[in-house]
């Protein structure tokens, strides 16, 4: 019997995190130790999206534990090849979208680094064709590919060097300039959630993914935080106009499950033979139960309407207290003074929110919040604002 261990001193200290510990979930909320009720505009970090303790995910996880968890990629994992069906539909890219699960959103998008790269080299390229661009302010992963794709100075601090031909241009126009004929892929999010929630506008994108295709690069979308409905349609790139050639996958998927997903076309998936990519993990029969369920949940038209109809309200709440506002569906940024101050008077009033900046809020609650929280969060947010902070 073991006795319960009260400090973190064995844990590495990676993370800056609140003093706060929460013990359970139901719907939009979180109870802490003390059994204080918090208002959970964080999801997890957009992860959540059908809230906390859902029947029917712990029921699709009961019933899949005690029947089977993890088998290996060794042998066919039939609950992949209905997941991976759904979202090759939902993509609405072409017919033959082949799909590879993974296990997060790092490792959605280190797999995508690396099939762009093999994609050029079996197209007769070699390391000539193998420069990897991203977009300013971008956010992709820690992983060593990821990170390199991720400009954030504070974020390469003692990991240098980083993947060779990975670029990340100081702005948009760069990013344009940069591509040609060397350039075997560029990656982007549609809207960027870790800097601010900042959309990128559609015609830049546009313009990008005609450039890239006409230098033979692909075009990747992480979809790491904006897929799964959370901007109100289940890929955000539907709303801009673009067929990405990659898709990369995770948070929401899973609804706190791990497990990420890349979706490309099968002249570029094909790319990978066996033994070329993999992990243990991956898709294993718990995972692909959760995100077939959650997938069959939130693609619904009327799911998905419900996004958006609650995220206009939340739209509006934000326009009367605070200042450039941005985002779309459940995915919301905007300006504060301080912003740690902010999140920690939040949490004091029962409202969890996270920072992205030091003078920026971003906001990402469960798919699933109605009129009653969007009421909870305008008093909260008058509170918070009637004071400057
Ligand atoms: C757009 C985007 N890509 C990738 C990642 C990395 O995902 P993970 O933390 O699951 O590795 C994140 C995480 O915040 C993200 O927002």
């Amino acid at each position: 019997m073991t006795t319960a261990v009260q400090t973190k001193q064995h844990l590495f200290n990676n993370y800056g995190q609140r003093a706060l510990t929460m013990v359970s979930g139901q719907g939009a909320y979180l109870y802490d130790e003390t059994g204080k009720e918090y208002l959970d505009f964080t999801a997890g970090i957009a992860v959540c999206n059908l809230g906390h303790a859902h029947p029917g995910v712990a029921q699709v996880i009961a019933e899949q534990a005690s029947t089977l968890i993890h088998t290996s990629n060794l042998y066919a994992i039939p609950g992949q090849f209905a997941l991976a069906e759904k979202l090759a539909s939902l993509s609405g890219l072409a017919d033959d979208v082949k799909v590879l699960f993974v296990n997060s959103g790092t490792e959605a998008n280190e797999a995508a680094l690396k099939l762009a790269r093999r994609y050029q080299m079996q197209q007769g390229h070699g390391e000539e064709k193998s420069r990897v661009l991203s977009l300013p302010k971008a956010f992709h992963g820690r992983t060593m590919g990821s990170l390199s794709l991720t400009p954030k100075a504070a974020y390469h601090e003692g990991f240098t060097p980083l993947v060779p031909n990975c670029e990340t241009p100081p702005d948009l126009d760069s990013v344009f300039a940069a591509v040609d004929e060397t350039v075997a892929a560029c990656i982007v999010e549609v809207i960027q959630g870790e800097a601010g929630v900042l959309g990128i506008d559609p015609a830049f994108l546009r313009a990008l993914e005609s450039r890239l295709h006409a230098v033979g690069a692909l075009l990747i979308v992480d979809e790491v935080q904006t897929g799964v409905g959370r901007t109100g349609t289940f890929f955000a790139y539907e709303e801009v106009g673009i067929k990405p050639d990659i898709v990369t996958m995770a948070k929401g998927l899973g609804n706190g499950m791990p497990v990420g997903a890349v979706l490309a076309k099968k002249a570029v998936a094909d790319a990978f033979t066996p033994g070329s990519h993999g992990t243990t993990f991956g898709g294993n029969p718990l995972a692909m139960a959760v995100a077939n369920y959650v997938v069959d949940t939130v693609a619904k038209e009327q799911f998905l309407a419900h996004v958006r109809e609650i995220g206009d309200a939340i739209e509006a709440v934000l326009h009367t207290y605070v200042k450039n506002v941005s985002g779309r569906g459940l995915m919301w940024g905007f300006d504060v003074p301080d912003a740690a101050n902010f999140v920690a008077r939040a949490a004091a009033l029962g409202l969890l929110v996270t920072s992205c900046g030091a003078c920026r809020i971003r906001i990402v609650p469960p798919l699933i919040i109605d009129q009653t929280h969007v009421d909870q969060f305008a008093n909260a947010l008058g509170v918070l604002t009637s004071v400057s902070s």
